[in-house]
């Protein structure tokens, strides 16, 4: 790790207060499904993975995205909190992130017509007789209408009024089992053509009834959700919402619409719209070729100035000066990191030292802050101050 020049405090390590809930800092793990669940289940594997992001000095540290109805669930190794069974793994993942300064978070949804495939490491596709051997066989998936993902996919079934009303009291049961173990955010998955924008976008809602047709009731099921988890979930705590801003093919959902929705999202009690993109029919970021940094970025900003509510930024923020440019331009009040987080766990440390914050390694646990700390000094010992040392 190199130290910068010392500054001001940087925007990117401002803590920031959401209700009650106060995050150390701006930088947030976003959800990464790691298909290594077991019936629905948190294992050690899970453990690992998020346990390193706290250590790392993240401020919010976000468990995939996790199924609210077993059906809901993408594949066999997706996360579940269908069950209560399912809280004691969560639990211990939030309450070591708590204890090491995180701010433990889940996101919650239903992949609705997505469901039912191979791991993402095999591409999504449709289960086969490869899986069939293994035991995971595929399970009947359902979906605003009656349309396939895609070649060679499940058609979904159509759920029926009543059925979404299940699907809407689940997410209420999940957000009620967040809370029993722990969790201080949570965060409603409306984007990547899952469940709830296979309701919003008018490419795949062919429904006639109270639930599709106009805008107004295309986004119904989407803030029906949204208020049961707002009254299950403790008043005091924050609750996000991803969008997919804009679907890309011609015709789709697009960004006026999520404004629209961003509105009414804050009027039920949303605090922070997080703004992704994609995931239903071409790839908008594929049809673009090659992506550049903090591509979706725009749509934060959007967001932000025109629906008045707090906004987390996503996808292909690397860099430290990036990250902090984006809240100094007020594009977005939340940056969220995914890959770059794989690749480097304790990014949030790195980007203190290099935005010059004065003691970067506080924001590790002293069991390697106190060692890190140590070596800077002995490297240069008038780059480092104010550290306490032992
Ligand atoms: C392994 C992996 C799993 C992901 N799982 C989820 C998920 O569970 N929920 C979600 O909303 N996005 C998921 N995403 C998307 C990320 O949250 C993020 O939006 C995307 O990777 C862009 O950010 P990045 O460029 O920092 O990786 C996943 C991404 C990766 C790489």
């Amino acid at each position: 790790m190199t130290l910068g020049a010392p500054t001001t405090e940087p925007l990117l390590f401002t803590p920031l207060a959401l209700r009650a809930v106060t995050l150390r800092n701006r930088i947030v793990i976003s959800p990464m499904g790691q298909g290594s669940a077991v019936d629905g289940r948190l294992t050690d594997w899970h453990f690992a993975h998020l346990a390193k992001f706290a250590v790392g000095g993240a401020g919010v540290v976000f468990v995939e995205d996790t199924a609210v109805r077993p059906e809901g669930r993408r594949n066999h190794g997706s996360s579940g909190l269908w069950s209560d069974d399912h809280v004691p793994p969560l639990a211990r993942i939030a309450a070591f992130l708590k204890a090491h300064g995180a701010t433990p978070a889940i996101q919650l949804g239903h992949t609705g017509r997505k469901a039912s495939v191979k791991r993402g490491w095999e591409g999504f596709l449709p289960l086969d007789e490869a899986d069939l051997a293994r035991g995971e066989r595929p399970w009947p998936t359902v979906s605003s209408s009656a349309l396939a993902p895609g070649a060679g996919y499940q058609v979904p079934r159509a759920l029926s009024t009543a059925e979404i009303a299940d699907i809407v009291a689940a997410w209420a049961a999940a957000a009620r089992r967040a809370e029993a173990a722990g969790c201080e955010a949570i965060e409603i998955h409306g984007a990547h053509g899952y469940l709830i924008h296979q309701f919003l976008s008018p490419l795949v809602n062919a429904r006639t009834d109270a639930y599709g047709g106009p805008r107004e009731r295309r986004m119904r099921f989407a803030l029906e959700v949204a208020e049961a988890v707002r009254a299950a979930w403790p008043a005091a705590k924050p609750l996000f919402f991803r969008v997919s801003a804009i679907d890309g093919p011609p015709g789709g959902w697009g960004l006026a619409d999520t404004v629209a929705l961003a509105r009414e999202l804050k009027r039920l009690g949303v605090d922070v719209i997080d703004c992704s993109s994609g995931g239903l029919g071409r790839s908008v970021v594929l049809d673009q070729g090659r992506l550049a940094p903090g591509y979706q970025v725009p749509y934060a900003e959007a967001v932000r100035r025109e629906a008045g509510i707090a906004t987390m930024a996503v996808g292909l923020i690397l860099d430290p000066l990036q990250a902090e440019a984006i809240l100094a331009r007020g594009q977005a009040d939340l940056v969220a990191i995914a890959r770059q987080a794989l690749d480097d766990p304790h990014w949030p440390a790195h980007a203190a030292a290099a935005l010059g914050c004065p003691d970067p390694y506080a924001l590790h646990p002293v069991q390697y802050g106190h060692w890190l700390r140590l070596r800077a000094r002995q490297l240069d010992p008038a780059r480092v101050r104010g550290a306490a040392d032992g």
